[in-house]
């Protein structure tokens, strides 16, 4: 595996390669992204992978000093999983000057997580769009656990009109149901022993909407009140159509039956200090 940290460099090691996958990625790998990486071979004759944890999505209060960087076992793991080339830019690389030309990434960025997290979704359209230009990938891999940043990513490609395919991998999960996440690492023993029950909640809501239950706000609410009289701190739990991720209406948007609308349930909840998110299609 080359490892490359200029994209002049980058490009040259590039040339010739044949179609190129990318899987980005800001390190501190976990089984999900080496699925990701695993699943790149499939689509092309080169797999790149990127490491480079993204200033600009994160919030002036956030993790982004504490961010946990394992560069030389992420290394390993992306050697093992038979990765080309691993493109490791540093901030000067990426960002030799002050980005103020950034993506707006439309209406979607309001909603949930971005209402959450203010900027973050312009800070990830952003740094994307310029590991695109850097790699030119043609077929570039996300998963699904991020499920608004997929939704993101795949409205500005299909805006911009970038000649990329994006595909998006399912979520993996430990064998209680958490769902894999660099942030896991920040849990205590007694907050990971507690943490599948975001994933639990999420099955619940989504056995009550396919045993017919319809009053999804009522759902939503119990959701947050469970989770919140353990000990969370929740941010949302939302219902949504898997398309755009407005609210359905029930009767507009049923869950099952003929005309069944896909659907997803997305939560967002603090356990202690470290947020965690979570989905489910429907
Ligand atoms: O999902 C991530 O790890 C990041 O948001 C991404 C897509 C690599 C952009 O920094």
């Amino acid at each position: 595996m080359q490892v490359i940290s200029a994209i002049p460099a980058l490009r040259e090691a590039l040339a010739g390669r044949g179609r190129i996958v990318l899987v980005p990625t800001m390190g501190n790998l976990h089984a999900g992204h080496i699925s990701l990486m695993e699943q790149a071979r499939a689509h092309g004759d080169t797999v790149v992978a990127s490491i480079f944890v993204n200033r600009l999505q994160f919030g002036p209060n956030e993790d982004f000093d504490k961010y946990p960087r394992t560069f030389e076992a992420d290394c390993a793991k992306l050697r093992e999983a038979g990765v080309d080339i691993l493109f490791a830019p540093t901030e000067a690389d990426l960002y030799p000057e002050p980005q103020t030309v950034q993506v707006d990434p439309g209406p979607v960025q309001e909603l949930l997580e971005g209402e959450c997290r203010p900027g973050h979704f312009r800070g990830v359209a952003t740094v994307v769009l310029k590991l695109f230009n850097a790699v030119q990938p043609a077929v570039a891999l996300f998963g699904k656990k991020d499920y608004q940043q997929l939704m993101v990513i795949r409205h500005m490609v299909r805006q911009l009109a970038l000649p990329i395919a994006i595909v998006g991998g399912d979520t993996v999960r430990a064998d209680d149901g958490l769902a894999l996440s660099s942030r896991n690492g920040y849990l205590s023993e007694a907050e990971r022993a507690e943490a599948p029950r975001l994933a639990r909640t999420l099955a619940a809501l989504r056995a009550a909407v396919l045993a017919g239950e319809r009053d999804y706000a009522k759902l939503e609410r119990d959701a947050v009140a469970a989770l919140n009289a353990a000990g969370w701190q929740t941010d949302y739990v939302a219902l949504r159509q898997q398309s755009d991720l407005t609210p359905p209406s029930p009767a507009a948007a049923p869950a099952t039956g003929a005309n069944a609308v896909p659907l997803v349930i997305l939560a967002a909840a603090r356990l202690g200090k470290t947020r965690l998110i979570d989905n489910l299609e429907i």
